[in-house]
């Protein structure tokens, strides 16, 4: 039996939006009560879309500000950016060798990314999943709480770890480990708003990358502008409807829905069962309202927090320091697995 243990990443791409922390940020620290927790700031996937990015240090900082602003206890999980833990790089390149080529091509989250030139794209970003697995199995870790869009990631990690296991299967065993070297590590994928959709186009997810800033609330918009923004999301003419059914075929009604009942804790129903027949006027207030009461704080904290680099970078080489006693021990067994 493998110990559980958490991990999960976020990169460094800057523009941290209302997505992230409902899908991602928020949930890592609700984790953090029942799990061993391990959260890294992905700096090499961020380099995989775009090369150079002037302001990448201080995106990364952002990343750790906004861990630590949402309420993960850096003395008590490790907080750290993968660039600092060289085992990320090695045992990804061992998994280039483990993944295969067909399994690499059915991953749309790369033809998504690559778009038309896909002659163009790094090999980095064709690389991704399996840098991804390396993460996660570097710390052998059970539980990775992530959006739906990265469960086909999570798929290939388990492909990945399942092929090791049996392709190694002899001098694993003599290792004594009775269930495989690495973990079929199992997904976190959960609560009504797994998946928040961009405000300007409910068919789009709300992303970092999405060239509109309406299309996003970001966690460092104030309150002005977080009110500008919902008062501005796309809507259709209809009241709300009573019932969850009601929103089908209305999916920026839903996704606004979902917001709230994610930032409330409670479901769609239960939202619609106080808003049911309302004017998305007065929905939009409402949900103005309980956004600038639950980002604001945040939003004001990672702003206090950015002002203090030395502080940021501390928590991160010390979570650096963790992450790589965890790893070394992981890619020591790895080279006398593999025969190094
Ligand atoms: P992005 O997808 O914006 O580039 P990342 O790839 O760094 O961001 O994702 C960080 C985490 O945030 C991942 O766990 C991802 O599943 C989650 N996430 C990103 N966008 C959304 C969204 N629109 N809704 C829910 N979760 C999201
Ligand atoms: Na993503």
């Amino acid at each position: 039996a493998f110990k559980e243990l958490v991990f999960s990443g976020v990169q460094p791409t800057g523009n941290l939006h209302l997505g992230n922390y409902l899908g991602a940020i928020r949930r890592f620290v609700a984790l953090q009560e029942t799990y061993d927790c391990i959260y890294c700031v992905v700096d090499m996937h961020a380099i995989t879309a775009e090369l150079y990015q002037p302001d990448l240090k201080n995106q990364i900082r952002e990343v750790t500000a906004a861990f630590i602003a949402a309420g993960i206890d850096p003395k008590k999980q490790i907080i750290f950016n993968q660039s600092q833990v060289s085992g990320h790089a090695e045992l990804a390149w061992i998994f280039n060798c483990v993944a295969r080529i067909g399994w690499m091509n059915r991953m749309t989250q790369f033809k998504e990314k690559a778009g038309k030139d896909r002659e163009n794209a790094s090999l980095g970003l064709y690389a991704y999943p399996t840098l991804m697995a390396a993460d996660i199995l570097l710390y052998r870790a059970t539980h990775v709480p992530v959006g739906e869009d990265q469960k086909q990631h999570l798929e290939l990690t388990r492909d990945v770890a399942q092929k090791f296991n049996n392709d190694f299967a002899a001098p694993i065993a003599e290792r004594g480990h009775e269930d495989g070297f690495f973990p079929l590590t199992e997904p976190l994928i959960g609560g009504p708003a797994a998946r928040v959709m961009s405000l300007r186009d409910g068919s789009k997810k709300m992303s970092k990358s999405d060239p509109s800033d309406f299309s996003r609330i970001n966690l460092t918009d104030d309150a002005d502008a977080i009110a500008q923004k919902i008062r501005k999301a796309k809507t259709d003419p209809e009241p709300l409807p009573s019932e969850e059914a009601g929103l089908a075929g209305r999916p920026e009604a839903e996704n606004l829905v979902g917001i709230y009942a994610a930032l409330s804790d409670r479901t769609k129903a239960e939202v619609l069962r106080d808003f049911g027949n309302a004017q998305f006027s007065a929905f939009k207030a409402a949900l103005v309202d309980l956004s600038v009461e639950k980002l604001g704080p945040i939003g004001a904290e990672m702003k206090r927090l950015k002002a203090d680099a030395a502080y940021i970078d501390s928590v991160l080489d010390e979570g650096s320091g963790r992450a790589r006693a965890i790893a070394d021990r992981t890619m020591a067994e790895v080279k006398d697995i593999v025969g190094f």
